[in-house]
């Protein structure tokens, strides 16, 4: 059975044993409200709260230089901040618009192997072939490029999950990537916080089916959600999903927790808010606030219970 199946299942019937859980992430940004650089004691400050507050062993990072020009040397920042915490750490790379090198070198500069298991694996790309910033020829050459420089380390790169079921990412999912991230927002679908669930399990389902297919393999690649979350109190609105922080818990404690106890990994986003980040454009066309969407404030206390 295909695990397709098996959450397909998982949501018709209650399950009678709970078997290995998934790894919870958390999703942190690499700047001070304040916009400077996160460093080492920021990053730690950081892991204390998470560490305190909930059950994650995980968190990914996404840029590494720093795309705005401000040069943040987050691997250098954030490993031994980790290790420090005995937290482990994806690293992310952005390489859009022609920051592949120069986030290369933001890593190179960390020497991430020398960390151990505190490093967990490189991510190379966020949403890129989504948004399209890069294409599957570029995403390819620079994952060839990682493997050959980090042979040894877990390699993956993070995309929305339409884009890994769609057929678009299949050379890919081929290319010998150990890692996949598949990205999914119920909020984004603007569906109300009663059918959000559903919708989450049922477009985890559609990627890691086609993954499944794809390489006609259960685990041949590990296969892990990128990103989930919703926008608290503050937020934007999109369509019938309503921003506020009751809905955010709500979806916690039903989506994360349930994916989670059907063994699949998972990275919240994101930790905390990020008072100085700038509104976006939505995937509905309308001015988002992307402020609000951490399960802590700024200050890094909780905003709700996070244990599941
Ligand atoms: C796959 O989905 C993405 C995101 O919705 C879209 O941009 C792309 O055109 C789709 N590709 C195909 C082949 O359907
Ligand atoms: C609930 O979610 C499912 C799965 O995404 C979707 O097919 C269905 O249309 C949604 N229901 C409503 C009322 O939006």
């Amino acid at each position: 059975m295909q695990l397709r199946e098996i959450l397909s299942t998982a949501l018709a019937t209650a399950p009678l044993a709970v078997s290995a859980a998934g790894t919870l992430g958390f999703a942190v940004g690499n700047t001070n409200p304040d916009g400077s650089c996160k460093v080492q004691s920021d990053f730690e400050a950081d892991f204390q709260a998470i560490q305190s507050n909930t059950d994650a062993q995980l968190v990914r990072t996404y840029s590494s230089s720093d795309i705005f020009g401000n040069p943040c040397h987050t691997p250098s920042e954030v490993l031994p901040a980790a290790k420090n915490a005995g937290i482990k750490v994806l690293l992310g790379m952005w390489p859009d618009g022609g920051a592949y090198d120069k986030e290369k070198a933001a890593i190179d500069e960390a020497d991430p192997t020398s960390f151990g298991d505190t490093l967990y694996g490189i991510t190379i790309g966020s949403e890129g072939m989504y948004r399209g910033t890069y294409d599957g020829d570029q995403l390819l050459g620079w994952i060839s490029d990682m493997q050959k420089s980090y042979p040894d380390t877990l390699l993956g790169t993070a995309d929305s999950w339409n884009c890994w079921n769609n057929g678009s990412m299949d050379a890919i999912i081929t290319s010998g990537i150990q890692l996949i991230l598949a990205n999914g927002f119920a909020y984004w679908q603007y569906q109300d916080i009663s059918n959000a669930t559903k919708t989450y399990f049922d477009d985890m389902a559609a990627a890691l089916g086609h993954v499944q297919d794809v390489t006609g393999s259960l685990d041949k690649v590990h296969f892990m959600n990128g990103e989930t979350g919703w926008p608290g109190t503050g937020g934007s609105d999109a369509g019938a999903a309503k921003a506020g922080d009751d809905n955010m818990e709500t979806y916690w404690h039903s989506a994360v927790c349930g994916l989670l106890d059907w063994g699949v990994d998972l990275f919240w986003f994101e930790a905390f808010d990020e008072p100085n980040k700038a509104d976006a454009i939505g995937d509905n066309g309308q001015i988002a606030s992307e402020k609000h969407w951490g399960s802590f404030n700024s200050d890094r206390s909780p905003k709700f219970d996070m244990h599941c």
